[in-house]
């Protein structure tokens, strides 16, 4: 069932919450592909009830970024989440009043601590996790779910919101879901659909550089200067090198000798696509 208003989903979830069902939510900003489906499925499986979450969030778009271009395709995801009871797919006005101004002067943020956003994603996209934190905590009190479903694809988003869950005792269990790649290794992004032939191929060098790491782990490497200068094999003048970091899973300290503990992250650029990727160096 497709619904588009915040009082709909409401009266659905009373309903739903009076029968003693368990309710998944996965939240989304569309363009769904094999990646989202992986939680949609995990949600199916261990909910009664399941709402996919569909919304292009203005406020976790930096300046200049990509949200007029953002890929939006709410017929293709509609069909791709026949499994699911709800897709919740609202305007902008419907999430943030008629006339709002997303500004900090008029809306109340939830804004997560600095330790975990002033790194990796955090430090070029300044404010992005605070309006990712505020809209996840919107979508939490409209759908009150049991549980919500986050993907590793996006490690450090998924850690903070862990982080605002616990702080802000919100009741809900966060699952988190094993990013999925093409064979290729390619680790599937709405964001891939920028992306031409050519510079697919120039894509592939992130998940490269992060198995590489792995390998040369496994086989007993944990100097992390060292294991970083292997990705320069891998590195051409048409990749821009944003971060290569060692850091650790649970709070993303910084690591400089590697553990099974520590997961290894890399954003990068081809033309103007910015792309991310990480692994776990434990099993
Ligand atoms: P979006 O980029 O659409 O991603 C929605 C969820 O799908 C996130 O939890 C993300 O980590 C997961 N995901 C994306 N690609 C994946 C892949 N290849 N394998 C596994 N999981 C993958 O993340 C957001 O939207 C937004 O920030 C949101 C949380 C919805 C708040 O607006």
């Amino acid at each position: 069932m497709l619904i588009h208003k915040i009082e709909d989903v409401r009266e659905q979830v009373k309903a739903w919450k009076k029968a003693g069902l368990k309710i998944g939510l996965v939240p989304t900003m569309g363009a769904l592909h094999a990646g989202h489906k992986s939680l949609i499925d995990k949600s199916v499986e261990k909910c009664d009830k399941t709402v996919v979450s569909v919304f292009v969030n203005p406020i976790q778009f930096c300046a200049g970024e990509d949200l007029d271009k953002y890929p939006r395709t709410l017929d293709e995801d509609v069909k791709l989440c026949e499994n699911v009871d709800i897709v919740f797919a609202p305007t902008p006005n419907e999430m943030y009043g008629e006339g709002h101004i997303l500004s900090n002067d008029f809306l109340t943020y939830v804004v997560p601590p600095y330790f975990y956003t002033d790194k990796l994603c955090g430090k070029s996209r300044v404010g992005h996790f605070d309006g990712v934190c505020t809209v996840v905590n919107k979508l939490f009190n409209i759908v009150q779910p049991d549980f919500a479903f986050f993907g590793e694809k996006d490690f450090q988003q998924l850690v903070i919101i862990k982080k605002m869950v616990k702080d802000l005792n919100i009741p809900v269990e966060i699952v988190p879901c094993p990013i999925v790649r093409e064979d290729s290794g390619l680790a599937l992004s709405s964001r891939n659909k920028y992306l031409t032939d050519e510079q697919k191929d120039l894509a592939l060098v992130l998940s490269k550089i992060l198995f590489n790491i792995k390998s040369c782990y496994d086989r007993g490497i944990v100097d992390v200067k060292a294991l970083s200068e292997t990705a320069f094999e891998y590195l051409t003048p048409k990749h821009s090198l944003e971060y290569l970091e060692f850091r650790d899973s649970e709070n993303l300290e910084e690591k400089t000798v590697a553990d099974d503990d520590t997961r290894v992250f890399i954003a990068l650029k081809i033309g103007n696509v910015r792309l991310i990727d990480n692994i776990s160096l434990g099993t």
